[in-house]
């Protein structure tokens, strides 16, 4: 039997494609919107007998490899070496020199993984990082789940394992281990000295790390492998790997801001959480988590920084029309620190999570005094713009009504003044509120 044909008697389509796309039954088929055009009723068939999948709407069809070529922009060598793993089905090794450039600085960044876990466990130097996990209350379960690490602080012996790989330079460099030192023509290891996260891609594979100073004195509390040609920034999301059948069995995403909040979430129960690192959200990563949820939950910090992503968060998700709830921290709090210290009080901090006007509200009243005259009009000023945009009439009512009530001010009046608010008077971004007003049709453009 070829190598194709052992994968696709081992695969089943549905079960391949149900990672992309939410599938439902329907007769015989199985049916989902198509993720190669734009639809809202689903045209998108999978057929389990025939293990095919074609969609109405474009035209596009074929089996589970054309799928994976398409959805992931892969080329099919790539495509069988992803689903050669999902199926267990071991290809004929592939030699370091004949390898496509993708797959080398996978397989380099594998084995750097490896090297990483190894000085974890095994040396001197690694027993300390192992201790700070510890106060961080990180397990070793946990540990060996998120394939955790310590880089040696040497200057390259990483470089040196690396290279008595037969790995050569220009590859090793390409896959963002090691920098070019300015005054001449060597190298040196990029991380030394630190934690090692490894950052997988949705197939589980090692394309890019994150590392953490253990040191106070150390110049960046993180640093991260650079964008490569395995390693896209803006696409990937931390975690997604480990949280992709959980959050289809738990219909929510949960989004936080670094490795530590998600690798702490994770460990404490709530699998379906994945990462940003440190980055503003982008609509490719929205797109890919629609193909999961539609239920997006955002605990970001309670810092200024943290609450500006919120908004943007917030802004471009509800522009792809999901769901947004938003965990409202109390202030200095990350994710990590509440749960580790208090889990059961970030339990009920979690079970009360806000709207989006609900959060909106929370954050009117804790800036401006309801009291004071400039208080009423800067609160005023804050949520008249976000209750503009709620396409619902009721709910738009409702919303004036408790400002009304909040900050005792005739509810006449205020609709007087709802009447005179754009949306676009609020908001950090408005570029993006204007795509939102567009995609929503909630007004005509003023
Ligand atoms: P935070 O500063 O919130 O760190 O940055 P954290 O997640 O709480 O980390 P701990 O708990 O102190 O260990 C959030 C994310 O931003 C990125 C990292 O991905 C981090 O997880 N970041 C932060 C950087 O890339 N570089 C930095 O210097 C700091
Ligand atoms: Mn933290």
């Amino acid at each position: 039997m070829s190598n194709t044909d052992e994968i696709k008697s081992k695969l089943d389509i549905v079960d391949v494609i149900n990672e992309y796309v939410k599938l439902q039954q329907a007769g015989q088929n199985w049916k989902g919107l198509c993720p190669f055009h734009n639809e809202k009723t689903p045209s998108f068939m999978v057929s389990q007998e025939r293990q095919f999948w074609h969609c109405f709407g474009c035209g596009e069809g074929g089996d589970i490899f054309t799928f994976i070529m398409k959805i992931e922009g892969i080329e099919f060598k790539e495509a069988l070496k992803i689903l050669a793993k999902k199926a267990g089905v071991e290809l004929q090794s592939i030699n370091p020199q004949t390898a496509t450039l993708k797959n080398k600085l996978i397989d380099i960044n594998e084995l750097a993984k490896k090297f990483y876990i190894y000085f974890l466990n095994n040396s001197k130097e690694g027993l300390k990082a192992k201790e700070y996990l510890k106060k961080r209350k990180i397990q070793e379960k946990t540990i060996q789940n998120f394939s955790i690490g310590y880089a040696p602080n040497s200057w390259d012996k990483l470089l040196t394992f690396l290279k008595s790989k037969k790995y050569s330079l220009k590859d090793i460099f390409d896959a963002g281990l090691i920098v070019k030192r300015k005054t001449n023509d060597g190298y040196y290891d990029r991380f030394r000295g630190r934690l090692i996260f490894p950052i997988n891609n949705i197939h589980g594979q090692t394309v890019a790390f994150s590392a953490r100073a253990l040191n106070k004195e150390d110049s960046a509390k993180y640093i991260n492998s650079p964008q490569s040609l395995i390693y896209n920034k803006s696409v990937i999301l931390y975690g997604l790997d480990k949280a992709k059948q959980e959050i289809r069995k738990k219909k929510s995403v949960i989004l936080v801001e670094g490795q530590m909040d998600l690798i702490s979430l994770h460990q404490n129960g709530y699998q379906n959480t994945v990462a940003v690192s440190g980055t503003a959200l982008t609509q490719e990563q929205i797109n890919i988590l629609k193909r999961y949820t539609d239920n997006l939950i955002l605990a970001y910090d309670a810092d200024i920084a943290g609450q500006n992503a919120v908004k943007k968060g917030i802004n471009l998700a509800i522009a792809s029309e999901m769901n947004v709830k938003i965990i409202s921290l109390p202030p200095g709090k990350d994710p990590d620190e509440l749960i580790s210290q208090d889990p059961q009080k970030w339990k009920g901090i979690f079970q009360k999570k806000l709207s989006v006007l609900d959060y909106y509200f929370k954050e009117a009243f804790e800036k401006y005094s309801p009291e004071t005259i400039e208080g009423k009009k800067n609160i005023s000023k804050f949520l008249l713009p976000v209750i503009k945009r709620i396409p619902d009439p009721i709910e738009q009512d409702y919303y004036l009504e408790k400002l009304s009530n909040l900050i005792k001010i005739n509810e006449e009046t205020l609709k007087n003044v709802l009447k005179q608010t754009k949306i676009s008077d609020f908001h950090i971004q408005k570029e993006k509120d204007k795509a939102i007003i567009k995609n929503k049709k909630i007004i005509k453009p003023e």
